[in-house]
């Protein structure tokens, strides 16, 4: 397995894998791995000549008051995770190297992104994007891994690669959870016992929320309050949204119909957790 921390080098190496005639598959993520990283690379290994697996604590979708001095790292763990998963290149670039000086460009999204996360974490899609957009051209991956825990960052990625028909398939990965349905996710050892013990209740009360797609109910307006309530009663943290959107297009619908999400992010002390079930409307979860 190589370690790669040039731009320019990862860049060089892709495009000779390329002319090889070798197909690249990408696993972007901030690090901190997890069986949902593990399930990506998974994936990326079964459909892929070679696998790149991106480590990069992006700054630029962080907001002044979110999380990012919090973040969780272990760069020894992540580079074993990579050798048993048969990673065969880790790009892991410092801050320097991806930002170097101060960019004369910025992306604007203008759809998808003023619900869910986008509504309260101001500029964070865009650093998303942003970075991707670097990441895709430095790794030129032919097929690139993202987790459906982030759905509305899956949707806003798949629209930015159909917008610039930049030419990487987007592929889409069914969460992985723990045994009591809590979400895998890099910020989960940032709870305390009791926030552990309470974030179980999300994926609950959104399997609740679903039930009530499955008895017939068409209004949103009943479903989302529905889930609201059960968080409240079941948890001390607190609720950032509960939405029920289209999906992918993640529009407001004033009643049951199509593919649907169903999202919620809940602030414990320790950390803000978002979970999703994706459905249609007769209640069938999409991915599983
Ligand atoms: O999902 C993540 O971990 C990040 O948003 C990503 C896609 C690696 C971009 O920094």
């Amino acid at each position: 397995m190589k370690i790669v921390r040039t731009v320019s080098e990862m860049q060089q190496l892709s495009k000779s894998l390329q002319k090889e005639g070798k197909s690249i598959g990408l696993v972007p993520t901030m690090g901190y791995l997890h069986e949902g990283h593990q399930k990506l690379l998974r994936e990326g290994r079964q459909q892929n000549d070679i696998l790149i697996l991106s480590i990069f604590l992006n700054p630029l979708q962080f907001g002044p008051t979110e999380d990012l001095d919090r973040y969780p790292k272990n760069e020894e763990r992540d580079i074993d995770v990579a050798k048993n998963e048969n990673v065969d290149i880790v790009f892991m670039p410092s801050v320097e190297e991806i930002y170097p000086s101060e960019m004369s460009h910025n992306i604007s999204i203008t759809k998808r992104t003023n619900i869910l996360c986008g509504k309260t974490r101001e500029g964070h899609f865009e650093g998303v994007v942003t970075v991707l957009a670097k990441l895709f051209n430095v790794t030129i991956p032919d097929n690139a891994y993202f987790g459906l825990k982030d759905a509305q960052q899956v949707s806003v990625v798949k629209a930015f690669v159909d917008d610039f028909n930049v030419p990487v398939n987007i592929v889409p990965v069914a969460t992985v959870r723990e045994e009591d349905g809590l979400a895998k996710s890099s910020r989960n050892v940032n709870l305390d016992t009791r926030e552990r013990e309470e974030a179980k209740y999300l994926y609950r009360a959104l399997l609740h929320g679903k039930e009530f797609v499955e008895q017939g109910e068409t209004d949103p307006k009943i479903i989302i309050s529905a889930v609201s309530q059960f968080i409240i009663e079941h948890t001390h943290g607190k609720i950032d949204y509960v939405d029920l959107l289209s999906y992918p297009n993640l529009d407001h619908i004033s009643e049951v119909t199509g593919d649907m999400i169903l999202a919620v992010a809940v602030k414990f002390n320790g950390a803000r957790l978002i979970d999703n079930v994706i459905f249609n409307k007769s209640g069938k979860l999409l991915y599983t």
